[in-house]
C-alpha cells in the first residue's frame, strides 16, 4: 500500500479500536516479534524519546505511528522499567495536539525536576502549502502519570535557520537549564543550537550554534550530551555528512565527539577528539543518552534507519530499539556495555543445538583468525568473515533470511588488530548486536530469518571457544 499524505496524517480517532487490535495481533504473532528488545505494539517505531530516571523507575518512550509501517502521524509511547531490562507498557502517550503538534509529536527528552518529569520535545505542524512549523514545547508529568492538558510553547524557529529544527535535549547543569536542538542553517548546513534558561518553562535564550569545528552535513538530528567518566560525549546524527570526513556506510550516520568538557557560554567543546562512528553496523540511529542517578550514563538506539524497506513492512510494523548500553571511556573512545538480559533455565549447547534467536553467544579467539563463523543452514546465513592478513572482520547479512531493501550494501567491514578478540553476539528474532572486546566496537543490525534450523558452524584456521546461553523472554 502507498500512503497519501492525507492518510499518513489522518487523526488517530479515524481508526476503530478493532483496526488497532488487528494490527497489534499481527505484530505480536510475527515470527520476527522480538523476545527482549523494545518494539512497537503496532505500526512504526523510530527514535527513543524521553529517557529518564523518575519516581524510582526508568521511563523511556519511542516515536510511534501506530497504524502502519510508515512515517505517519507520530506520538510517544511510554514504557517503564525498574532495571532497564524488564519493561512494562505504560498507559502514557503523548499525542498530537492543537496548535503546536497537530502533525506529530516529534523527538525530545525528559528531565526530573522536583517531583515531576519535564518533557521537552518538538511539535510538528504541516501547513497547507506543504511547509513546516517546528516549535519546541514542554509538558509536565506528575507522579500519578498525569500530563498537563496543554503543551507549553518554549522555543520558535530562530532567524537564519530552516524549519528543520527539532529534537531538544534538556539538561540541568550548575543551576542552569540548557537545551541542545538539531538544526539546519538557511544555507543547508547541519547545526546544533544551544539555549539557556533559568526555568524549564523559559524564557529560553539562544546562546548560539555549538562550534563543531567543521561543516557536518545538511542537517543534524537528535543531539544528545552525556557526562561519561568525567568527560563529555556528544552523540548526534549529521545527515549528509561527507563520507571523506568520516567513512560510514549507512544512509545517515550516528556519530559522536568526545571532549574534556563544554564551555556553555562560548558554546564550545573543550579539546574535542575527532568525530567517530557510534556503531559500525547496518541499522543504528537516533541514539539517546541519559545520565542516571549515580552519574552513570546509558544509551539506547533505534535499530532501523529512515528510508529503508524492512520485511515486517508487509505485516504493517517496523523498527525496534537496541539493548540499553552503559557507556564508558577508554583510550579516547566510547565503550558500550549492554545491560545483561537474564538467562533462562533451559539447557543450551551452542555447538549442537538449534538457535532460537534468543541467545547470547560468546566467541573467544586467541589471535585474529582467517575463516568464517556462520550462523544458519544451507539456505540462510549470517556470517562473520575474518581475514588475518587484511586485519578485518566482515559481517555479511545478504543471505540472512528475507532481504532488506536498501541501497547501502549487505556487508560491513571493521578493522581489528591481530591479537586476541572476544565477540559477544546478542541474537533476537530479528536483530543482532555484536559487541567486540568488551564493547570497544559495536556492530548492530536487523535480520529476518525465515527458517528455524539455524546452527553455528565455524571454519577457522585456529580453534575458537564458544559459549552461549538462552535468554528469558521479556516481550
Ligand atoms: C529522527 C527523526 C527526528 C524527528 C523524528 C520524527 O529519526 O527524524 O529528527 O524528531 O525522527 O519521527
Amino acid at each position: 500500500k502507498t500512503w497519501t499524505s492525507k492518510e499518513r496524517y489522518a487523526p488517530y480517532a479515524s481508526y476503530s479500536p478493532a483496526e488497532l487490535e488487528c494490527l497489534q495481533k499481527r505484530q505480536a504473532g510475527s515470527i520476527w516479534h522480538l523476545n527482549y528488545h523494545i518494539q512497537p505494539q503496532s505500526g512504526l517505531l523510530n527514535d527513543p524519546n524521553g529517557f529518564a530516571y523518575f519516581n524510582q523507575r526508568w521511563y523511556l518512550a519511542y516515536q510511534n505511528f501506530p497504524f502502519g509501517a510508515v512515517h505517519g502521524l507520530k506520538s510517544w509511547h511510554y514504557l517503564s522499567s525498574p532495571d532497564l531490562v524488564h519493561w512494562r507498557e505504560e498507559d502514557l502517550f503523548l499525542e498530537p495536539q492543537s496548535p503546536y503538534s497537530t502533525h506529530g509529536v516529534y523527538s525530545g527528552s525528559a528531565l526530573p525536576i522536583d517531583d515531576q518529569l519535564f518533557l521537552m520535545y518538538t511539535g510538528n505542524v504541516r501547513t497547507p502549502d506543504g511547509g513546516r512549523i517546528s516549535t519546541q514545547v514542554g509538558n509536565w508529568l506528575d507522579q500519578d502519570q498525569h500530563l498537563g492538558t496543554q503543551e507549553i510553547p518554549l522555543i520558535k524557529q530562530p532567524a537564519g535557520y530552516t524549519a528543520n529544527f527539532r529534537d531538544p535535549q534538556i539538561l540541568f547543569v550548575d543551576g542552569q537549564y540548557y537545551a541542545l536542538i538539531g538544526a539546519q542553517t538557511q544555507s543547508q548546513k547541519g547545526a546544533i543550537l544551544l539555549y539557556q534558561a533559568a526555568k524549564p518553562t523559559g524564557p529560553w535564550n539562544l546562546i548560539g550554534p555549538l562550534d563543531l569545528g567543521e561543516d557536518l552535513g545538511f542537517m543534524i538530528e537528535c543531539p544528545n550530551l552525556a557526562f561519561v567518566d568525567g568527560q563529555v560525549a556528544l552523540i548526534f546524527c549529521p545527515q549528509g555528512l561527507d563520507r571523506t570526513q568520516v567513512p560510514y556506510a549507512n544512509i545517515y550516520p550516528n556519530m559522536y565527539l568526545l571532549a574534556d568538557g563544554i564551555d556553555w557560554q562560548q558554546a564550545k567543546l573543550i579539546n574535542p577528539c575527532p568525530l567517530q562512528n557510534f556503531d559500525e553496523g547496518f541499522d543504528c540511529y537516533a541514539t539517546q543518552v541519559v545520565n542516571g542517578p549515580h552519574k552513570e550514563s546509558y544509551a539506547i538506539s533505534w535499530l532501523s534507519l529512515p528510508e529503508i524497506v524492512y520485511p515486517t513492512d508487509q505485516e504493517d510494523w517496523q523498527g525496534c530499539l537496541s539493548l540499553v548500553k552503559q557507556l564508558h571511556l577508554q583510550n579516547g573512545k566510547l565503550i558500550q556495555v549492554p545491560v545483561t538480559i537474564p538467562t533462562s533455565s533451559e539447557k543450551f549447547d551452542p555447538l549442537h543445538d538449534k538457535l532460537r534467536f534468543n541467545e547470547v553467544l560468546t566467541f573467544d579467539l586467541k589471535t585474529l583468525p582467517t575463516g568464517t563463523i556462520t550462523l544458519g543452514n544451507s539456505t540462510e546465513q549470517l556470517s562473520f568473515q575474518f581475514q588475518a592478513d587484511q586485519k578485518t572482520l566482515t559481517i555479511d547479512r545478504q543471505q540472512a533470511g528475507q532481504a532488506i531493501i536498501s541501497d547501502y550494501g549487505d556487508t560491513r567491514t571493521i578493522a581489528l588488530d591481530s591479537g586476541a578478540h572476544q565477540l559477544k553476539l546478542w541474537l533476537d528474532a530479528s536483530s543482532f548486536e555484536l559487541f567486540l572486546d568488551g564493547g570497544q566496537k559495536v556492530v548492530s543490525g536487523r535480520f529476518f530469518p525465515t527458517t528455524n534450523d539455524w546452527r553455528i558452524q565455524t571454519q577457522l584456521n585456529i580453534s575458537v571457544k564458544i559459549t552461549g546461553q538462552r535468554l528469558q523472554k521479556i516481550f
